[in-house]
């Protein structure tokens, strides 16, 4: 097919892509001559593109065919060789709405992993802030081997979505799985995921996340192994379709990446509770996803306990406010809550009766029994209960199992709605 004919995948909507700022990092294989057809599709679509090929990608494609077709000068040195111009990565990492490395080799996946910025795509990778593609095109044995699949789950890990490459004859001749998934396929994810990045636009969510801590003394406390990972994917998730997302977060050790989600921390349930009361209000969408201390100490030690005092201790303890609870008892006509439950046992029946006491809409239920799901794990394996029905999910990232939840809430808005539209 010449670039110039109709393309197949005329469902395509133009608006969806148009305008759209988009990086296309370009690493050194052989699929790199695919990039410049995938460049000729977005720049068709109204997209403004910006080159940035590695140093070994130069050797597979020139930067004169991909600088035609952008309509920029292709990104690769740090600095212009005879004018010392600097080309900053951070503010090509702030321009994009998205970033797309295709083809991404074993090795620029490596570096992407582990963070090894000696290049200008990896630095812009780093410095993004906004979605990230990568297709690998690699042959079937680097592709399988673990060193290439760790990295590859780390960068899912790390919120990536990865084009899964496709089985058929590889540049090696051999057959199998490597190879890049065909142009026309990466732009329709393109566009499915410019279509989940507004699909949210206008909606307020409020999150809680992570553990919390109940002061013993001023070195001690009473606290959880919760990690708040699910809480913060679920914010960049929300963050990522348009949404404008707080986050009452626990003391955790995770930073946020979207710059729009609005951060609140907090340490104990009572501060996490006067906190939420107001956010919950507000919001459209609450997510109670923290894994509250049911109780605290009756009295926070001012000076640190000494053991020499005590041959043995008590401490008494006094329950905490349930704020799921509480969040959801003056709830506002459509607004939709989604409240998590981490059982060991009958986890079924507690999660239904979890919904009807804290008036919620959705539990995300997690087993303990299930390796690899709940505390301190990036991955989780979801069953998501509604009044209505149940859906099992298999292990997966916890960006990926934030994905599903947000799609199962925006399905229930949406059944919501046509059911008001009768
Ligand atoms: O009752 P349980 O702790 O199992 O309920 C879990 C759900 O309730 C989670 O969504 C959690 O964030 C929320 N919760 C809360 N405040 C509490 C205890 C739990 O918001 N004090």
């Amino acid at each position: 097919m010449s670039l110039h004919e109709a393309p197949e995948y005329s469902d395509i909507k133009v608006f969806q892509v148009k305008g759209k700022h988009i990086v296309l990092g370009i690493s050194g294989g052989i699929a790199a001559y695919k990039s410049a057809h995938l460049l000729r599709l977005l720049v068709k679509q109204g997209a403004e593109v910006q080159v940035v090929i590695t140093p070994n990608g130069k050797e597979f494609i020139t930067p004169v065919t991909l600088s035609s077709l952008s309509g920029k000068p292709v990104v690769s040195e740090f600095f212009t060789a005879n004018t010392g111009e600097w080309h900053s990565h951070v503010d090509l990492g702030l321009w994009a709405d998205l970033m797309v490395i295709a083809p991404a080799t074993a090795s620029t996946i490596a570096k992407m992993a582990n963070g090894v910025a000696d290049n200008m795509l990896v630095t812009t990778y780093l410095s993004a802030k906004e979605h990230v593609m990568v297709a690998p095109a690699m042959d079937l044995d680097m592709w399988a081997h673990p060193s290439t699949q760790r990295n590859v789950a780390t960068l899912r890990a790390d919120g990536v979505e990865i084009i899964e490459p496709a089985e058929g004859e590889l540049a090696s001749h051999l057959v199998g799985r490597g190879r890049m998934e065909e142009p026309e396929n990466i732009v329709k994810r393109i566009r499915e995921y410019f279509n989940r990045s507004e699909s949210m636009t206008g909606l307020r969510v409020a999150i809680t996340a992570g553990p919390t801590y109940e002061r013993i003394d001023p070195v001690r406390f009473i606290g959880n192994y919760s990690s708040g990972k699910m809480g913060f994917a679920l914010a960049e998730e929300c963050s990522a379709r348009g949404a404008e997302v707080t986050l009452i977060a626990g003391p955790v050790a995770i930073e946020t990446r979207s710059p729009r989600i609005r951060r609140i921390d907090v340490e104990s349930a009572q501060e996490m509770h006067n906190v939420a009361l107001g956010e919950f209000a507000a919001s459209d969408i609450g997510i109670f996803s923290a894994a509250v201390a049911d109780y605290r100490p009756l009295k926070a030690e001012s000076s640190k306990i000494k053991r020499e005092h005590n041959d043995g201790m008590s401490i008494e303890l006094v329950r905490n406010p349930d704020i799921a609870f509480d969040c959801t008892r003056s709830r506002r006509p459509g607004q939709v809550f989604v409240g998590f439950a981490l059982e060991t046992d009958d986890e079924m029946a507690n999660a239904a009766s979890k919904l009807e006491r804290k008036g919620l809409d959705m539990i995300v239920l997690n087993s303990l029994r299930d390796k690899g799901a709940g505390f301190r794990t990036d991955t989780n394996k979801v069953t998501i209960v509604t009044a209505t029905g149940e859906a099992a999910y298999p292990l997966k990232t916890k960006r990926e199992v934030a994905a599903d939840i947000v799609d199962a809430i925006e399905n229930l808005m949406g059944a919501r709605g046509e059911s008001c539209g009768d």
